[in-house]
């Protein structure tokens, strides 16, 4: 059992073995979920939910979550925290001596680094324009109940160098799973995080232009929008820009037989998936989503929940052949 780190902003620095205490935490609170045996762990706690960008997943998994592990959440927006309002310092000194756990979706991801700096509660990224931890980490708790083995996976990417492949990239640092990213020239990753994980795992993490040649063979088909939140005003030209990196049933084809086609939701069907891969069966883009809710339950436990609680009541792993990842 490891000890826990004080905040959740990015995957970076974060330890192996507390993500899989995580997902047997999250597995031990789904097998009683809904009964008389779910442990109120979090009781008379308090999260305050700072939301600047729209979202559903997100919003919705941390309040039942929260509501299911027996305390409470504030809603938050920009009329509350942001446009200048006051400093963020004062934001985080007020909210630790009044709530338990801060849970922030923002632009700035330098905002939620100071948030954190300044904050004597957990902070929880629920994404920036840099990074999505949350998602990458039901996302691998996913695969991970499905059996499969992390540090041996082929992940591939395919679309926009945004914020999601950032914890991507990270994710696989972590594990060193190798990450296969096909993006279009002028929509890369941050160029000094890809390079440390291209240094870091040996070239595991690296780059594969034409994405049919990225999906041969992979394990995992993933992808995102084109047009991440806060830049709709280039919707248009993305979508020439992306033509190519469409995941259809024939670039799904070029994957492993068993492979399975991934997506953080909300997705944009015609753009950059099709109707048919994202409702066919190799599609597992409904249990990831369903998912948010069981590991950040975890993750609020772990972060801001007695110390005792944050202990999985059950270590069995989902395919015990997973769990030594
Ligand atoms: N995947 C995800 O974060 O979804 P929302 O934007 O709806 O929260
Ligand atoms: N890249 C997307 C992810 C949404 C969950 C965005 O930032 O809008």
């Amino acid at each position: 059992m490891k000890e826990s780190p004080k905040h959740l902003i990015d995957l970076t620095g974060v330890d192996k073995q507390w993500v899989l205490d995580l997902f047997a935490q999250a597995d031990a609170l789904r097998e009683v979920r809904g009964t008389l045996k779910a442990p109120k762990l979090l009781a008379s706690k308090t999260a305050a939910l700072v939301f600047h960008k729209p979202s559903l997943r997100t919003r919705v998994s941390f309040t039942v979550g929260m509501h299911e592990l027996g305390g409470d959440v504030v809603d938050l927006g920009s009329a509350e925290v942001g446009h200048g309002r006051e400093s963020v310092p004062d934001v985080a000194h007020v909210l630790s001596g009044m709530v338990d756990l801060i849970v922030i979706r923002t632009f700035s991801h330098r905002l939620v680094q100071q948030l954190a700096k300044h904050a004597t509660i957990p902070v929880i990224n629920a994404l920036t324009d840099h990074s999505h931890p949350c998602q990458i980490l039901a996302d691998l708790y996913t695969l991970w109940r499905m059996g499969r083995t992390l540090d041996t996976l082929t992940v591939t990417w395919i679309g926009d160098g945004n914020n999601v492949l950032h914890s991507w990239i990270e994710a696989a640092t972590l594990f060193g799973f190798e990450l296969r990213v096909a993006v279009p020239d002028g929509f890369e990753p941050d160029a000094g995080l890809f390079l440390a994980a291209e240094q870091a795992t040996s070239g595991r993490v690296h780059r594969v232009r034409d994405p049919n040649e990225a999906v041969r063979g992979t394990d995992v088909v993933y992808t995102d929008t084109w047009t991440s939140m806060g830049m709709e005003d280039e919707a248009e030209w993305r979508r020439i820009a992306f033509a190519g990196f469409r995941v259809d049933e024939r670039l799904m084809g070029l994957a492993a037989p068993d492979a399975v086609f991934m997506h953080c939701l909300p997705a944009h069907r015609g753009e950059e998936v099709t109707d048919a891969v994202i409702d066919g069966p190799q599609s597992i883009v409904i249990e990831e989503a369903e998912n948010r809710l069981h590991l950040q339950k975890a993750l609020m436990v772990a972060l801001a929940g007695h110390p005792e609680s944050a202990k999985p009541r059950r270590t069995r792993a989902a395919n015990p052949e997973a769990a030594g990842v």
